[in-house]
């Protein structure tokens, strides 16, 4: 069984974590209460994380456009490896989709995105409070689906663990052979 390169399975790891990690802080940080330093500090370190998913995300898709992946089992049926490159396209779509309106919600709410407090980022709408109130529920029902789609793939990734038992996870898993 082939597997992935060392750099696909670092960056799918990496932006695993970062996903989890703002939608995590996501939840956390519109769940507090009137205003404090805590969520400030929250939203900014969400919207630096979403921003590194954005930018690793580019380089992911480059890498990919360069990298064929190792091809699925042939025990496999035909109708799983469609549902299984439709899951992937999904999944990279939204990879982009959801850091973009988080960013442009932020732009059209009238905040500027300064990354780690030291590059600020292009201002590239201006204040829009109408649009700022139509992207804050696309950011929202973005990230829920987004969540949906991984829990799928999640689900996919242990099936073929648990029961089917036919490598594909220890494939996108660290290993020496990669
Ligand atoms: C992988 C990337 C991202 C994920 C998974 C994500 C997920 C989420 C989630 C789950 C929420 C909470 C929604 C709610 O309960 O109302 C949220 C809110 C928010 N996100 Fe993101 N987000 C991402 C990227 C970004 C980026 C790049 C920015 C801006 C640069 C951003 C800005 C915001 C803001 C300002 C809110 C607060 C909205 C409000 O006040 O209701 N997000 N995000
Ligand atoms: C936010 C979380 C995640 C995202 C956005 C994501 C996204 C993706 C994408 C786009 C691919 C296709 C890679 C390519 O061909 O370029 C992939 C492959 C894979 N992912 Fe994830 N993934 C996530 C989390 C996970 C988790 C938690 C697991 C394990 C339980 C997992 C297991 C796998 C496996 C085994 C593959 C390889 C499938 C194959 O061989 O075709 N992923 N993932």
């Amino acid at each position: 069984m082939q597997r992935y390169t060392k750099t696909a399975i670092a960056l799918h790891w990496l932006v695993a974590l970062l996903i989890i990690g703002a939608f995590t802080l996501g939840l956390v940080m519109t769940d507090i209460p009137g205003f404090s330093m805590t969520k400030l500090r929250y939203y900014a370190w969400h919207k630096w994380a979403g921003v590194t998913v954005l930018a690793l995300a580019a380089l992911r898709l480059l890498w990919r456009l360069g990298h064929r992946p190792p091809p699925l089992p042939s025990t496999m049926p035909a109708w799983q490896r469609g549902a299984a490159h439709g899951l992937h396209h999904l999944l990279y779509v939204f990879m982009f989709a959801l850091p973009l309106s988080g960013y442009f919600y932020t732009l059209a709410a009238g905040f500027p995105v300064v990354y780690f407090n030291l590059v600020q980022l292009p201002v590239l709408i201006g204040k829009d409070p109408a649009l700022a109130e139509v992207l804050k529920v696309v950011h929202y029902w973005l990230a829920m689906s987004l969540a949906a789609l991984v829990g799928l793939h999640v689900l996919a990734a242990l099936k073929h663990a648990v029961v089917d038992r036919d490598g594909t996870l220890r494939r996108m898993l660290p290993g020496r052979s990669a």
